[in-house]
């Protein structure tokens, strides 16, 4: 064969690999809505910038007639590419080709690229479509997923690892997603669960599609294990895009700074009046993250999940930051198990990855309850106090309005470690409400006169008039400064530019111990 033809041999082997499983099975999953692993790939990252590696990959089973098979890149495409010019590594599992099902080849594939996306400090990112574990190659397929398990924990901290569930993702195979930082889902395409709705009828005996069972709005509202939703994959890819521009490479890097023509020192007259007069009623925080941040730009995570929190990122002078607020719209912003959750995984994301923590608070309480305290409150509330304390990155916290008790300790207050604490005049930082506070301090004095009601009334309006203010706090110093709800923005900025050069140590430890 001369070399001519050994070139065009090649090409012609290269071409046939662009078709994985073949023109019907393509055509299949177009009809069920769904792109191929490399369309994905060719819609995601920058026009051409992909490079594919181990295409030639093949699996070496032999049993169940396998050995008479072909599996075009063992049904999973892997490479490098860039996402606005700043490099990826990324895997596709091809359902055309043996339902991209993982077998030990298929793996070792996967492997491949997160070590090099380790060793070279990008971010990976994982297209899941698969059937899972390949049945033909037993032992082999779970040795896989084993190996891919513990390189994503390896990662963990290192690089950002983005998930993105494009088609059944089931069994263990809903592991590695798990252990990465963030997890795509797409309406009606979108499937993991542990065991599928057959096997949860035949143990359980309860009756559930596979959308309800797993689908989007599962994993985005109820469970929690998802972080973002989107209605087609397109838009989903734009979703990726965006978060990526918040992020770091990895974790010895900053992240990049935008050019933001948005000022400075813009001030927002509207935050002087956006904390209603009457403490009970609420407010949207989300306007005021967007009135605080660069052209108003704020990507929510967990949008639909624990709303009683809010996490997300903004920029500031733009420069990414993690922002956390407690959301008085739903449960007065009260803390309950998955809102601590949330946050407390978001704050760990920010403090692996360099990016400064905004915190928002406005807070009542933990939420009380039987159902709260037997599902582990404690346990789970406990997560948010470590976060907050074991982070090193700047912390800044903002006391909008309500601070009260263990909430008050646990959002981001100076004890905690919070590097600047500023109040707004309208913010209220006590052991707990007055109405509460007043019947409990100053309940014989209550009952005891003519006309209880006045003399309740009195009494609360005595202990918020002494305790319901930021004065108290900021006598101590546990609040730095009180500050123009108006001014907040260039406060901030000028806050994070001090904060630039921290560095802070903790005692030398193997790892902590987070209450998990
Ligand atoms: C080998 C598989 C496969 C698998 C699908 N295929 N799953 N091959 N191992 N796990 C093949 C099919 O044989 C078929 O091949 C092609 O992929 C497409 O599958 P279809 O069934 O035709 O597609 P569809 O109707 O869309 O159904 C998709 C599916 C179904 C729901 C995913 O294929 C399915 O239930 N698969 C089995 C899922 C499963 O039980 N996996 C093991 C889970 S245990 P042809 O040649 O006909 O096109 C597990 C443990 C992991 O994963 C543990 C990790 C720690």
């Amino acid at each position: 064969m001369s070399t001519e033809q050994k070139i065009m041999q090649m090409q012609e082997k290269r071409v046939s690999l662009q078709l994985g499983g073949g023109q019907d099975r393509i055509e299949k999953q177009h009809k069920s809505g769904k792109l191929t692993a490399r369309e994905r790939i060719e819609k995601l990252v920058d026009p051409g910038s992909f490079v594919e590696i181990d295409g030639f990959v093949t699996h070496r089973c032999t049993d169940f007639a396998m050995d008479k098979e072909s599996a075009p890149a063992d049904g999973v495409v892997t490479g490098y590419a860039t996402i606005d010019n700043r490099p990826v590594y990324l895997y596709s599992q091809d359902f055309t080709v043996k339902g991209g099902s993982l077998g030990e080849m298929h793996a070792k594939k996967i492997t491949k690229v997160m070590d090099m996306a380790m060793k070279m400090g990008c971010p990976i990112i994982c297209i899941n479509d698969s059937g899972g574990a390949r049945i033909q190659e037993g032992i082999d397929s779970l040795s896989g997923y084993g190996e891919i398990f513990y390189r994503n924990t390896l990662a963990s901290g290192v690089i950002p690892q983005i998930s993105v569930i494009l088609g059944p993702c089931a069994g263990g195979a809903v592991y590695s997603p798990a252990l990465t930082d963030f997890i795509f889902m797409v309406d009606n395409i979108s499937k993991m669960f542990i065991t599928g709705p057959q096997v949860v009828q035949a143990a359980t005996g309860e009756k559930v599609t596979d959308e309800e069972l797993g689908g989007p709005q599962t994993h985005c509202r109820v469970s929690g294990v998802a972080h973002f939703k989107y209605s087609s994959e397109d838009e989903c890819f734009s979703g990726i895009r965006t978060l990526l521009s918040y992020l770091p490479q990895n974790n010895l890097e900053d992240t990049l700074i935008y050019d933001t023509n948005d000022d400075l020192n813009r001030l927002e007259p509207i935050l002087n009046s956006i904390i209603p007069d009457n403490p009970n009623k609420s407010y949207d925080v989300k306007e005021i993250i967007r009135l605080i941040a660069d052209n108003g730009e704020f990507l929510e995570i967990q949008s639909l999940f624990a709303q009683n929190i809010v996490i997300g990122f903004a920029r500031l002078n733009g420069k990414s930051v993690g922002i956390v607020a407690n959301q008085p719209k739903v449960k007065a912003g009260a803390l309950d198990i998955d809102a601590s959750d949330k946050a407390a995984r978001f704050i760990r994301f920010c403090d692996c990855f360099n990016i400064p923590i905004v915190t928002l608070t406005d807070v009542p309480a933990f939420l009380p309850g039987v159902d709260q305290e037997h599902n582990g409150i404690i346990r789970h509330g406990a997560k948010l106090l470590y976060a907050y304390s074991e982070a090193t990155v700047p912390k800044i916290n903002i006391v909008l309005r309500k601070a009260y008790g263990g909430a008050y300790i646990a959002m981001s207050s100076k004890h905690l470690g919070t590097d600047l604490v500023y109040a707004w005049p309208t913010a209220e930082i006590a052991v707990m409400g007055p109405e509460g506070a007043a019947n409990i301090i100053f309940r014989k004095e209550i009952e005891q006169t003519e006309d209880p009601v006045s003399k309740r009334q009195e009494k609360i309006q005595e202990y918020r008039d002494r305790f319901s203010n930021p004065y108290v706090a900021a006598s101590r110093g546990y609040i730095d400064d009180i500050i123009e709800p108006e001014a907040t923005r260039s406060r901030l900025i000028s806050a994070l530019e001090m904060l630039q050069s921290k560095r802070e140590n903790r005692p030398p430890k193997k790892h902590g111990n987070i209450p998990v």
